[in-house]
């Protein structure tokens, strides 16, 4: 399994995801700032990633300042969480893990020096790394029970080891099956603008010896018509309390698919990817990225100059599409809103 973000005596290093498949680049990061800049460019992306490089940014954000009292240094980790908040705007993990990071300084200022709060902020991005782990590799055990021995299943985007702590949700789910000898197959949808499913996924699967075959976005639909797909799995960037996804733009598309000819379509997420302050999909924020992902495929232009663009990079499928939600903490299906509840209280 790939680990795309690593820290290692106080150095942070990440899979530069930009490069790949063509070249597996390891980038140093030298301060938070360019912690921000990888996030923003996307050479690391995913959202329980985002959540592990915001903790890490900011622990290495930490060491870098020269504070005279922790009561400074909290400052500082105030700052520094600021501009690593408002790098991306949709997955909740990078905004919970940030929270949770400036929580732990908080409550640590007043217990020992300066350099004592700067150890904790790294052993608590280090826990944060270690827990997404362990929910992953548990998604992937629960999810891999639901698959269907011997079929294909459609994944979209890039929901792999790139993407997480190194399990994966939705691969970790088709790598779980796979590794339980279920002979499954997968397509995976190249996923435009960017391209994750075409050059993260198939790296990924491809690597780890899983049979895949490519696809275009929109050939998803004459798959399933022809009944050759048994299940949609797809990871989330948000989840509100209702069960609605935020996910990679396309994702609603193949739920309302996947429907129409009755595939179950699931969605594998960490429960920190639930967002209980928002009561629907509808107050997801939506993260807007610029023309040229559109009107150009690796720096040459596909369109007319000038042309009109949008560009949502995430859509958000009404819980009514999703068959069921494959947490750490279980399998969840309809009343989504009970059941999320529910598995939230139970251990915090
Ligand atoms: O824009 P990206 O590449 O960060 O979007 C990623 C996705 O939409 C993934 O499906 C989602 O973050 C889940 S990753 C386990």
């Amino acid at each position: 399994m790939i680990k795309p973000i690593l820290w290692q005596d106080g150095h942070l290093t990440i899979i530069d995801q930009t490069r790949l498949p063509s070249e597996l680049v390891y980038l140093e990061m030298a301060d938070h700032r360019m912690v921000g800049d990888a996030i923003r460019t996307m050479k690391v992306r995913g959202a329980p990633a985002l959540g592990i490089i915001a903790a890490y940014g900011l622990a290495l954000g930490a060491g870098g300042i020269q504070a005279t009292s922790t009561d400074q240094l909290l400052t500082e980790v105030d700052a520094i969480a600021g501009a690593l908040a408002a790098t991306r705007p949709t997955a909740v993990n990078l905004f919970q893990a940030l929270e949770r990071m400036q929580a732990t300084a908080r409550s640590a200022r007043d217990k020992g020096t300066v350099e004592d709060l700067k150890a904790t902020l790294v052993a608590e991005a280090q826990r944060i790394d270690e827990e997404n782990l362990d929910a992953d590799c548990r998604i992937g055990e629960l999810g891999a029970e639901l698959i269907e021995a011997g079929t294909t299943v459609l994944t979209h985007c890039n929901a792999g080891a790139l993407a997480t702590a190194g399990c994966g949700t939705a691969l970790g789910v088709i790598r779980a099956a796979h590794i339980g000898g279920r002979n499954i197959q997968v397509l995976a949808t190249e996923t435009r603008p960017l391209l994750q499913g075409a050059r993260l996924t198939a790296y990924e699967l491809m690597r780890e010896g899983i049979p895949v075959t490519l696809i275009t976005d929109s050939m998803a639909g004459f798959f399933l018509h022809r009944g050759e797909v048994s299940a949609v799995i797809v990871g989330a960037d948000r989840i509100a309390a209702n069960g609605d996804v935020a996910n990679k733009i396309g994702t609603y598309t193949l739920s309302v698919l996947a429907a129409e000819h009755g595939v179950p379509f699931y969605v594998a997420a960490p429960t920190t990817t639930v967002d209980m302050k928002l009561a629907s999909g509808d107050e997801i924020p939506i993260e807007e990225r610029g023309p040229e992902e559109v009107t150009h495929i690796k720096g040459v232009a596909v369109a007319p100059e000038g042309v009109k663009v949008a560009n949502p990079a995430f859509d958000v499928t009404p819980h009514m599409y999703v068959t069921a939600l494959i947490t750490e903490r279980g399998v969840l299906r309809e009343p989504f809103h009970d059941r999320i509840r529910k598995i939230l209280i139970r251990e915090d």
